[in-house]
């Protein structure tokens, strides 16, 4: 049986129940179809695809081409995931209309959810342009990577006074614009529990503390793939090196000649 998709009504309840919702970043249908299966209500098309995946250093250089490739696989993946497409660097901060034409052509192209877009009061009027569109918005605040020129790199958001009051003020116009869902990056846990007992709509953290509503990692740090890992990402499992040995044990066999063996060829 198919299982019954998570929407945007189910992740209002989930935050009504008291029940945590689970993100993690996909970028192909391999990955989207793993991680649906084991349960993950929502799965992020995030433009880390450009330092994940694309090898650049920053998510500046991703383009809507690369989101559109990615978010079709992803969304080809994942049959109860509520997928949401992220839209890249340049693509909506001048202004609604530039935004509305980016989302169309995302949700036209690709059978995602929703998208996501950085920023707070500054981009209030995309997310309500989006919103009356028809298409549910995802908002992303605190250390948003797009910015990272400007905020001097990966750097906590929202330390002493007044900064909490600006980042509380920035989710509370993403919600009253209608943005369903809120991600809260590298923002200290007090100031982030403060942020999602005020606003109505559910805060998805990412180094924001355990009173956020849910939590998102990128995929390759949830699971281990490179090196290093941020402070806030636990390793929940050492795939890199798992791939590392499979790679090298097939590497082996070849060169000793024993792959591929009897049960691994057609006979006549
Ligand atoms: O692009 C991304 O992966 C993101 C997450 C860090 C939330 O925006």
């Amino acid at each position: 049986m198919t299982p019954q998709r998570v929407r945007v009504h189910h992740l209002r309840q989930a935050k009504e129940r008291g029940e945590r919702l689970t993100m993690l970043t996909a970028y192909d249908a391999v990955t989207a179809r793993i991680f649906d299966e084991a349960g993950v209500d929502m799965l992020l098309v995030g433009d880390s695809i450009g330092n994940t995946m694309h090898g650049h250093d920053t998510t500046l250089p991703v383009t809507v081409d690369d989101i559109v490739l990615a978010a079709r696989s992803v969304a080809r993946g994942a049959q109860r995931a509520f997928v949401v497409a992220d839209l890249p660097f340049g693509s909506y901060e001048a202004g609604p209309e530039q935004a509305l034409a980016t989302a169309v052509r995302v949700m036209k192209e690709t059978g995602v959810s929703a998208v996501k877009f950085e920023g707070g009061r500054r981009v209030a009027a995309q997310v309500r342009a989006l919103t009356d569109a028809g298409i549910p918005v995802v908002g992303h605040l605190g250390y948003t990577p797009q910015s990272e020129n400007l905020l001097g790199g990966p750097r906590v958001q929202g330390r002493g006074d007044e900064a909490a009051e600006a980042l509380s003020e920035d989710a509370v116009a993403l919600a009253e614009a209608g943005a369903v869902a809120v991600v809260l990056e590298m923002v200290p846990a007090p100031v982030a529990a403060q942020i999602t007992e005020v606003i109505a709509i559910p805060t998805i953290g990412i180094g924001a503390g355990a009173e956020c509503d849910g939590q998102v990692l990128v995929w390759v740090d949830m699971a281990g793939m490179g090196d290093w890992s941020p402070k806030f990402a636990k390793r929940f499992g050492e795939v890199g090196t798992a791939l590392r040995n499979a790679a090298t044990a097939y590497v082996d066999e070849v060169r000793a000649r024993t792959f591929p063996d009897a049960a691994h060829q057609f006979d006549a």
